[in-house]
């Protein structure tokens, strides 16, 4: 077994990043809303603010109240969209329960929408053609790609379905010629699927999941998840200790793939910024 190592190779592409903005004179601009107070988020949102400054990218964090109206949400948004200072707007997840998601997503300028969860750019993505990609499947193909992970014929597996992570996990899969395999909580055998993937990734958010008997030994697997154990500590969506023993590359948490999402995010921030400013 060989570890992925995420932060190493998000150091190496953060310090990339930070001379190609040093380089460019030009300073990106990242608004990030975050709604509430979810623990969570508030620990994603100080990460991202502290990429951002490592990388030369100004970035501000607006925290609006648990009581924000989706009016005044969508209200602020319009704001920014505006304004030519920020080039990346970024609204955190998830939203309290009286803001619909959707509408949100759907207001963030499609230009501006670093995590590429606008509906125009889901659909780029879908289309093969894509602009801004959501960053952890995003950082995910990066490892892939440094470890020279063969994709091409190959079969992957993902489980879990949602519009973050495992749609567009699948879809960058498919474009680099694997045959995709989507599974879900609803998949009827999930060990007989799973044991056949070449590469697996796990993105379900239930803690030691994917056991060693749903694993193909030489398999790749890729960890998204992010969970505290019964005794509080953190943990993926993999059981570490016994399919480390099988796979032939395996990402760790933490060190895995969370570095490499918040990688990408600054990596396209400075993108689209590049785009607005020229
Ligand atoms: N919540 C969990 N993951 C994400 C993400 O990648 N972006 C945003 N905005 N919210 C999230």
């Amino acid at each position: 077994m060989k570890l992925i190592d995420g932060k190493a190779l998000a150091v190496k592409i953060q310090d990339k990043l930070a001379e190609k903005v040093a380089k460019s004179g030009k300073t990106p601009g990242l608004l990030v809303i975050l709604v509430g107070d979810d623990s969570a988020s508030q620990v994603y949102v100080r990460n991202k603010a502290r990429a951002a400054e490592k990388i030369g990218i100004r970035s501000e964090t607006l925290h609006l109240p648990d009581t924000t109206s989706e009016k005044e949400l969508l209200a602020c948004i319009e704001t920014y969209n505006r304004d030519k200072n920020w080039h990346g707007i970024l609204v955190q997840l998830p939203l309290p329960k009286q803001i619909n998601e959707e509408r949100i997503l759907e207001a963030i300028s499609p230009d501006k929408d670093v995590d590429g969860f606008h509906p125009l750019n889901m659909g780029r993505l879908w289309a093969g053609n894509p602009l801004m990609v959501p960053s952890t499947p995003a950082g995910i193909m990066e490892m892939l790609h440094e470890y020279g992970v063969e994709i091409e014929g190959k079969r992957a597996v993902v489980i879990g379905r949602s519009n973050i992570v495992g749609k567009p996990m699948a879809q960058l899969l498919m474009m680099k010629n694997a045959t995709v395999t989507l599974c879900h909580s609803r998949t009827h055998h999930l060990a007989d699927i799973t044991k056949k993937a070449d590469i697996l990734v796990v993105a379900i958010g239930q803690a030691r999941f994917v056991t060693a008997d749903m694993v193909k030994p030489g398999a790749v697997v890729i960890d998204v998840g992010m969970n505290r154990d019964s005794n509080g500590k953190l943990c993926g969506d993999v059981d570490f200790a016994s399919v480390s023993e099988l796979a032939s590359l395996i990402t760790p948490v933490p060190g895995g793939v969370g570095p490499m999402t918040i990688t990408m995010l600054m990596k396209q921030t400075i993108e689209a910024a590049q785009r607005q400013m020229k």
